[in-house]
């Protein structure tokens, strides 16, 4: 299956080109200037070709990785409500090619036994391709020996926890000898860089105190409790030289924190999140029990966080943008915390709209084309050791190719969005851009308002480490 694109423009971590791609079976044959491939012969390009498709006035860019994704994940005796292949679905429909979710070690299980039921999960139910990451909840001697055995699995980054005590959470010590044993073989620790001690006492204050709704999501998790763990975080991996990637980095105090370990040279890396960048606190008090639909951690804050958020984008202190896609339903799910908002299940849906999202922040001028490809797909590929067979169009990489139409209007609503929740967190935002056709290692997933994908199309991706250490 030999499949042309045409008289598009391409975008990459570096800039935008006029060119044509050639796409032959799973992957890219060819590069090359517009009109290359159908110079020099009398026959229509469709009779060379079993697919052409005419991406006049479109971006032609590798297909999006959100790194950081939770389908079924159990929380509080519920589970997210998109599974793998609803999720994967919603993802393509928004020009994601590539989620790594995270398989979560419950307290005295085996990190093996752990992989074996997230593959029970994924396997044969994605739409597009999926790797994992390891969520190390329990630090003993047998799940650091599993870590060796993780990586060489092709799941090369840990991440650990902060927050929530008695659930996920691991103590500075506990920390300590994952990072010891990530440095020593080469994985990333990604770290939830919360001070879960020092919240409980806020929550358990509020809740005294007869505060419950909410809102008080927000106020009892302040930023400088996630300026505070961040800076620990990244003083235990400088001790042990282990990599350290802060997830879903939500505040200013962190982004200073990790901008400062950069300059010193140290390999911390940081993502946000989309919701960061657009909602606020102000959306958790929504009245009526509606702000249960923001409560993620950590949390909305307030909108002066956001343009210091952007301006790292800019500077690449901030160098990915993920989802952290966890959805619950309003209904019965987020409702399981009416009258106790430490009862609503942690997450916002996302997955879908990351791209167009972020184009919002082109169009504002807030970042540059090639710094949207960059921090949606070209980075996260390299960052989790997925380049270049994800993240570029070029010879040889997987063809994950989005043509995204710039000039498209949308507005975001849970009616017409396709993730299993039954809300929109960007509910009647109206966006500029869209994604028109979506391929996946070739096959056409999405194409102009129609899905082609099939479940169990999506391949387990072996991940190598880290492809940025010093
Ligand atoms: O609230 C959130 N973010 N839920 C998902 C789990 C996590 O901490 O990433
Ligand atoms: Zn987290
Ligand atoms: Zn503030
Ligand atoms: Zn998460």
């Amino acid at each position: 299956m030999r499949t042309l694109i045409t008289n598009g423009t391409v975008l990459s971590s570096t800039g935008a080109t006029p060119a044509d791609v050639l796409v032959d079976g799973d992957t890219i044959a060819a590069v090359a200037a517009p009109g290359f491939f159908t110079s020099g012969t009398d026959q229509r390009p469709d009779e060379v070709f079993d697919a052409v498709f005419d991406a006049t006035g479109k971006y032609v860019m590798p297909g999006g990785i959100d790194a950081h994704t939770h389908m079924e994940m159990p929380f509080g005796g519920t589970f997210s409500a998109d599974t793998f292949e609803t999720g994967t679905r919603a993802a393509a429909w928004g020009g994601t090619t590539t989620i790594i979710d995270f398989a979560v070690q419950p307290k005295g299980g085996s990190l093996l036994s752990t992989l074996d039921s997230w593959h029970e999960k994924a396997d044969g139910d994605c739409a597009i391709d999926y790797g994992f990451h390891m969520i190390v909840s329990d630090v003993n001697d047998t799940t650091l020996k599993e870590m060796d055995s993780c990586v060489e699995a092709g799941v090369s980054s840990f991440k650990m926890f902060m927050a929530y005590p008695g659930v996920f959470y691991s103590t500075d010590g506990e920390i300590l000898r994952a990072m010891d044993k990530a440095a020593e073989i080469g994985g990333t620790i990604a770290m939830h860089a919360e001070n879960g001690i020092a919240i409980d006492q806020l929550v358990a204050k509020a809740l005294a105190d007869g505060k419950t709704e909410p809102h008080q999501h927000g106020l009892t998790r302040p930023p400088e409790l996630e300026g505070e763990a961040t800076s620990r975080a990244i003083t235990l991996a400088g001790v042990t030289g282990a990599p350290l990637y802060i997830v879903h980095l939500s505040a200013a105090q962190a982004l200073s924190a990790v901008a400062e370990a950069r300059d010193t040279g140290q390999n911390v890396f940081a993502e946000t999140c989309p919701q960061y960048l657009y909602l606020s606190i102000e959306d958790l008090a929504a009245p009526d029990f509606e702000g249960a639909k923001y409560v993620a951690s950590p949390p909305l804050r307030e909108k002066h966080h956001q343009p210091d958020l952007w301006r790292g984008l800019r500077t690449n202190d901030l160098s990915v943008v993920s989802t952290d896609h966890c959805p619950f339903c309003f209904k019965d799910q987020k409702e399981l915390g009416r009258g106790d908002f430490t009862k609503i299940p942690n997450g916002m849906p996302g997955v879908e709209h990351r791209i167009d999202l972020l184009h919002q922040g082109v169009v504002a001028g807030e970042i540059s084309l090639a710094r949207w490809v960059e921090a949606c797909a070209t980075t996260p590929a390299r960052m989790f050791g997925l380049y270049p067979r994800k993240g570029v169009i070029a010879p040889g990489a997987d063809a994950d190719i989005v043509i995204y139409d710039p000039a498209a209007h949308q507005t975001i609503s849970a009616e017409t969005h396709h993730m299993a929740v039954d809300y929109s967190a960007y509910e009647g935002m109206s966006l500029t851009g869209r994604c028109e056709t979506v391929f996946s290692r070739g096959s056409v997933v999405v194409d102009r308002g129609t899905y082609l994908g099939s479940a169990g199309h999506g391949r387990f991706l072996a991940r190598d480490l880290c492809q940025y250490l010093n």
